[in-house]
């Protein structure tokens, strides 16, 4: 029979179909099996009954174990209490191999191990639900760009010259000549909006990042669009747009996976409301409490939040105690004994999450109080930042000194560069970096040699100042933090399939 996929059984109701993959979890009980098929489209929970399939076949299904691979066929019943809303009551079964002592078991494993085992990890639901995630991103980048007549056009990995400064370049021998693995494709990306207008590249970057960080990839997929003719202004409003899109597009698709993940979406659901747009120095301002946002200071604000985090722990403190009192007393039945006890270990995570948090606030309260007016954010400056409103936030207009050296100059704001940095809610902090680009071919020059760039490697790009020059704008977003974001992961690790980081290269 033709292979049916788990996401196509709504279409199968009450029919015979054939499902193909590998056993996620098993239960069985006299007479009765249930296995969790999962075959990279879903999940579905088979029912394999010894009156309906016969002994032979029961012990088939008894035997298989985690990651054994097999096919069943059966009828298809519509159960809303399963995930995915179906079930398989199975007629056959056969099994393709068995799979022996799968390392990673339903009990918890160190994320270290996970990452030592992350071809075998990405089979987990939770994986699972991360990977349907990113490619909804992906498509939804693509949908957006061509509905608004952008080109894709691909910028070369090998380059002979820094994008982002030379701090963070990966140098590679290309026939005995020095070549660095791309850090972004921006430059490129402006010589081809020179040829068609608008323009998107979607590629892999590298940056040698010798940091552990929970946002840093040594290799990492970065979407960026240029526009001929576009100021900073219609940058930032592309940017807007362009994200609301993608966010929704998430939000509408990925019910199930939002599930798994147990991913909250108030924040992300905000997304249709404005977003909020600041020049540097305003930003700088509400950081370090200098300005009140809707009648609070970002000191007042973390300190409030301080002040409920530690009344949420005293709350759940005293109820582990009443908890224990009650079990202590002798009271209780098994049944009754067990629920608390749950409750209790339950509530004790909570506390440990919350204990966390509440060291982290005195951190960003320091830091926001000394924030040096001039430098780049740093995290803890985004996240305090974004807290204040929960909606992502654009600041634009950033000194000079701490932008890339392609970034115009406002003549109105002598000193400050028309950059614009999209910082997400929820502590994510920056996802996108763009700006309108410098096209004062003395300026250029000068920047290129105050940071120390050589010549020789520009003067491609430089000619794109000589031919036609005219107003332009672009912006890259990061394809794993914004992954980050959506699905809420404390970690960028976990969003592409084979992450490159400090200190890991395998698998
Ligand atoms: O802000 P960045 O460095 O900007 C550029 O590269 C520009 N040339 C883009 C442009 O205007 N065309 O990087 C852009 C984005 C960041 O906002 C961040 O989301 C992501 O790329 N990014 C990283 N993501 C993961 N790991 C890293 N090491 C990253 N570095 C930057
Ligand atoms: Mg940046």
């Amino acid at each position: 029979m033709e292979q049916v996929y788990i996401k196509q059984l709504a279409q199968h109701e009450g029919q015979e179909v054939t499902l193909k993959g590998w056993l996620a979890q098993k239960r069985d009980s006299k007479g009765l099996a249930f296995l969790v098929l999962r075959d990279g489209t879903g999940f579905v929970q088979c029912v394999v009954d010894i009156n309906t399939v016969g002994e032979e076949m029961f012990e088939a299904a008894k035997r298989l174990t985690q990651e054994s691979s097999f096919t069943v066929t059966g009828l298809v019943r519509k159960d809303e209490k399963q995930f995915g809303g179906y079930e398989v009551q199975v007629k056959a079964l056969t099994v393709y191999s068995i799979s022996t002592d799968f390392p990673i078991t339903p009990k918890e494993h160190g994320v270290e191990f996970l990452m030592d085992h992350r071809h075998l990890w990405l089979r987990s639901r939770r994986q699972w639900a991360i990977m349907r995630v990113r490619n909804t991103i992906i498509f939804a980048i693509h949908k957006f760009f061509h509905e608004r007549g952008f080109v894709q056009m691909d910028a070369p990995i090998f380059t002979g010259n820094a994008c982002e400064g030379t701090s963070t370049l990966f140098e590679t021998d290309f026939y005995g000549e020095p070549a660095y693995l791309s850090q972004s494709g921006q430059l490129y990306g402006e010589a081809m909006a020179m040829a068609q207008g608008l323009i998107y590249t979607f590629g892999p970057t590298f940056r040698a990042e010798k940091s552990k960080t929970r946002r840093h990839l040594s290799e990492f997929w970065m979407i960026e669009p240029e526009m001929a003719f576009y100021d900073l202004k219609m940058d930032m409003d592309l940017i807007e747009d362009f994200i609301r899109y993608v966010v929704s597009d998430v939000l509408k698709t990925c019910t199930l996976e939002f599930e798994v993940l147990e991913r909250k979406t108030d924040y992300l659901s905000r997304i249709t409301e404005p977003f909020i747009r600041m020049k540097y120095e305003e930003a700088v301002d509400v950081i370090k409490g200098l300005k009140a946002i809707d009648g609070k200071t970002s000191i007042q604000m973390l300190e409030d939040d301080l002040q409920a985090l530690k009344t949420e722990i005293a709350t759940k403190q005293k109820d582990i105690e009443e908890r224990e009192a009650k079990i202590a007393s002798g009271t209780l039945n098994k049944g009754e004994r067990n629920f608390n006890q749950n409750k209790i270990d339950q509530l004790k995570n909570d506390i440990k999450d919350l204990n966390e948090k509440a060291t982290n606030i005195p951190e960003w309260l320091e830091s926001a109080r000394d924030f040096v007016r001039g430098d780049d954010f740093g995290g803890s400056h985004e996240t305090v930042l974004t807290r204040m409103f929960g909606l992502p936030v654009m600041v634009y207009n950033w000194p000079r000194e701490v932008k890339a050296f392609y970034m115009k100059e406002d003549e109105n704001d002598l000193g400050y560069a028309k950059g614009v940095d999209l910082l997400a809610p929820e502590g994510y902090g920056e996802v996108v970096g763009g700006g309108e680009r410098e096209t004062d071919l003395n300026k250029l020059t000068q920047k290129i040699e105050e940071h120390k760039l050589p010549m020789e490697a520009f003067e491609w790009y430089l000619d794109l100042r000589r031919y036609g020059n005219i107003p332009h704008s672009g912006f890259g977003l990061g394809l794993e933090r914004l992954v980050a974001w959506i699905c809420g992961l404390q970690h960028i690790r976990e969003t592409i399939p084979f992450p490159r980081a400090y200190g890991r290269l395998l698998p």
